[in-house]
């Protein structure tokens, strides 16, 4: 049977991003469970969000080299990284990072397939980007963590410098500033950054999963 994931832009009714699930992954002679089950772990998608600087491959990265000395196999799928490869073509208008956030979210379902623990990190910043994500993984699969700065601290902060050529009108469409950030209604897990050391959110992604039982 086929089951299909959709969902429309509110603004237009255009249609954002779909998927046809009709099977046709299963029928591999080894399938995820076999997969999985030689790394005694089970496929899962961490997936990080929140602001641009907020510090979300600071803590995804933590959690993969946490992850990796217990001798789980991960990938970190890291949204800085892939908008040079795999999405070089987009840009940061609400229909391009729908595409971005479609493409990640794809790539992790076929990770997940292949039994890694994925870590995505990307703001997202569409609650419906991140409901299609969701529905397109396994029930339990997907686990959404919060990377919780408030965007005073974020643009203070300002790594690269971004937030001040928003702020100058040298960039458009940026996160926080004249383009929202739809905060997670129901996440698996907030990190309030300004009261936890990046170690320690590692820690408690980690020990989420150990609690799920995707790791033992
Ligand atoms: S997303 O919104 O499509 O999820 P993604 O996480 O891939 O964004 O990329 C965000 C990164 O791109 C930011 O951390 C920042 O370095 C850079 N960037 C460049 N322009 C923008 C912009 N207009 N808004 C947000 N981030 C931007």
């Amino acid at each position: 049977m086929t089951k299909r994931m959709a969902y429309v832009d509110k603004t237009n009714g255009n249609l954002v991003a779909s998927h046809d699930d009709n099977g046709t992954i299963r029928h591999t002679a080894v399938n995820k469970n076999a997969r999985s089950d030689i790394k005694k772990q089970k496929p899962s998608v961490i997936w990080l969000t929140g602001l641009s600087g907020a510090g979300k491959s600071t803590i995804a990265n933590r959690v993969e080299k946490r992850l990796h000395s217990l001798g789980y196999h991960t990938y970190l799928l890291d949204g800085d990284n892939i908008r040079q490869g795999l999405n070089c073509d987009l840009g940061f208008t609400d229909n391009d990072r729908n595409e971005n956030i479609r493409r990640i979210a794809e790539v992790s379902k076929l990770m997940a397939d292949a039994g890694l623990i994925v870590i995505t990190a990307a703001i997202s910043p569409f609650l419906s980007q991140r409901q299609f994500s969701r529905e397109l993984m396994e029930a339990e699969e997907f686990i959404e963590v919060f990377v919780d700065t408030p965007l005073e601290v974020a643009e203070q902060r300002d790594v690269k410098g971004l937030y001040k050529k928003a702020r100058c009108g040298e960039l458009k469409n940026f996160t926080g500033i004249d383009s929202p950030y739809e905060v997670p209604v129901n996440p698996e897990c907030t990190i309030k950054t300004l009261e936890m050391p990046a170690d320690q959110a590692a820690e408690t992604v980690v020990q989420l999963l150990k609690k799920r039982r995707r790791i033992l």
